[in-house]
């Protein structure tokens, strides 16, 4: 879709629909107060006699009949103006955007009044709120019916200012960036494990690094065996499907210290062995999501010329049972030396990314930040409504909780106190895999904490919210791609901060 900015009068608009945005109360903006008037005061009316209430995300469309030169007009709603925020934007345009498509509109016009946001950041918000609001997966729907044949071609953003075209359409610009990060993070979290292999993975990566020019090396099972990497290789031991060690790097940063980003990436969780019940099976397809989204923090960090040096790295393997699959009981030697006795081939995440965390000391970052669908345990904890956080650093899970609010993909942090991780002791072997029901948020967060070193650390687990089965703000069922915006936004901050410091 393509997106620009216009100035011009809200009546002579010509367009398929023509957006105005609402607060619940108080006075109209420029722009809807010019449509109020041209409609003969019909919104007012329709507003103050309660048929429409300008909640955040509620829209309702009219039929302007030649008083505008637009065919539809949409009413959305922005909610209080004293609750406004980029958020609310992001959701008033999802629902603007799919509102215009559903009505078979071709085109849509936003009308933009400015707000407390800058020009910069409406444009941004504007812009990401609409692609991800659009958002369907359409890959396997072969007919007309099924693959929403209407599409919208065109988003153009009307302002009154002249002075705010520059700002707004810098910020569009990003905003496009950043929610093509998280759309690539949907799609490959959408498809089926059958077709997202750990090998189709590494593919995608190295387009990347010929678009964005990245740095990618992909190592196989040899190389993996010559690194030590014990507990990747005992994860990928039951899969006919070879398992890929994925290093991406960005250097925009000159000689600033590195920043390690890694994500697990087990394209089917099976449970291998300690096999998983049918119900709910498929969704292990969503196992790769924290692999999906540093791929797209690190896309969007070179998109956006971020001066700063980022490596990501992406353990992939599927976990499956075979003949040659690893089995409870078995101890297995990690990269980094440490030893741990697999209790539960089912917590398998923790495993690949022992040796991902070790191979990411070798770059001496400046902090390690690892995003992970890790634990059920999660969902249990703090249902979907937020991602959950352990760390070592706290001006590192600041940084996270505050590009968390920025971006709606928020976390919270749960501790990491030397009583949990004695219940991953082990009798005979360094740990053990699996702590038992109790707190496995944080046993699973202990295990990946002896693999950090002294490095500022934090861990991410999106196992409740790489997934949504009811449509969220701005982000339709199914795959969230939750993670490479929120990293995106810690990326931006993070190249703030080193620019002053
Ligand atoms: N990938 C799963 C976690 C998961 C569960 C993600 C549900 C999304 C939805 C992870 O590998 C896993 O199986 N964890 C086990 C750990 C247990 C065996 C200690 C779990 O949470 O049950
Ligand atoms: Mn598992
Ligand atoms: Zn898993």
């Amino acid at each position: 879709m393509k997106i620009t900015v216009n100035t011009g009068t809200i009546e002579k608009v010509r367009t398929g629909a023509l957006a105005v945005l609402l607060f619940e109360k108080g006075k109209f903006g420029t722009f809807a107060s010019r449509a109020d008037r041209a409609l003969g005061g019909m919104i007012e009316k329709l507003v103050s006699r309660g048929d429409f209430t300008p909640k955040a995300g509620n829209v309702t469309v009219l039929y302007p009949e030649g008083d505008l030169a637009a065919d539809r007009l949409l009413l959305v709603g922005l909610g209080a103006a004293a609750d406004f925020s980029a958020d609310k934007l992001r959701l008033a345009c999802a629902k603007a955007a799919s509102a215009a498509r559903g009505a078979g509109a071709k085109d849509l016009v936003i009308a933009m009044d400015s707000t407390a946001l800058t020009g910069e950041e409406a444009g941004e918000a504007l812009a990401e709120g609409a692609l991800l609001g659009l958002y369907r997966f359409l890959r396997y729907k072969t007919t007309r019916e099924n693959n929403g044949a209407k599409e919208l071609e065109r988003l153009t953003v009307l302002t009154e200012r002249s002075t705010q075209v520059k700002a707004l359409s810098k910020g569009l610009s990003a905003g496009e960036i950043i929610a093509a990060s998280a759309i690539m993070a949907r799609d490959m979290v959408s498809s089926p494990s059958a077709d997202m292999t750990p090998t189709t993975i590494a593919g995608i990566a190295r387009g990347l690094g010929r678009k964005f020019r990245l740095r990618v090396k992909v190592l196989d099972r040899p190389q993996m065996r010559r690194l030590g990497m014990g507990a990747l290789l005992g994860v990928a031991a039951g899969s006919v499907q070879q398992p890929k060690f994925i290093i991406v790097e960005y250097r925009g940063g000159g000689r600033k210290p590195w920043i390690a980003l890694v994500g697990k990436t087990i394209t089917f969780d099976s449970g291998g062995i300690s096999i998983k019940p049918s119900e709910n099976m498929d969704k292990m397809k969503d196992d790769m999501g924290g692999g999906a989204a540093v791929l797209g923090a690190i896309r969007s960090a070179a998109a956006l010329k971020l001066p700063l040096n980022i490596v990501a790295l992406l353990p992939a393997t599927e976990n499956m049972p075979s003949g040659s699959a690893l089995k409870p009981g078995d101890v297995l030697t990690t990269m980094s030396g440490k030893t741990i006795e697999i209790i539960n081939t089912d917590a398998e995440g923790r495993l690949i990314l022992a040796d991902a965390l070790a191979y990411a000391c070798r770059y001496k970052p400046s902090l390690i930040v690892d995003i992970a669908t890790l634990t059920g345990a999660c969902r249990i904890a703090l249902g979907t409504e937020a991602s959950g956080m352990i760390g070592t650093d706290e001006g590192l899970k600041q940084a996270l909780r505050d590009a968390g609010e920025k971006t709606g993909e928020r976390v919270w942090e749960l501790p990491l106190w030397e009583g949990y991780c004695d219940l991953i002791k082990s009798d005979i072997a360094d740990m053990k895999n699996a702590g038992g029901r109790d707190g496995g948020v944080i046993t699973a967060a202990c295990l990946l904490s002896k693999f950090v070193e002294k490095h500022p650390w934090a861990h991410l687990d999106i196992a409740a919210t790489a997934w949504t089965d009811r449509e969220r703000p701005y982000t339709p069922k199914g795959a969230t791609g939750i993670g490479a915006r929120l990293l995106t936004q810690f990326l931006r901050e993070q190249a703030e901060k080193t620019k002053k410091g």
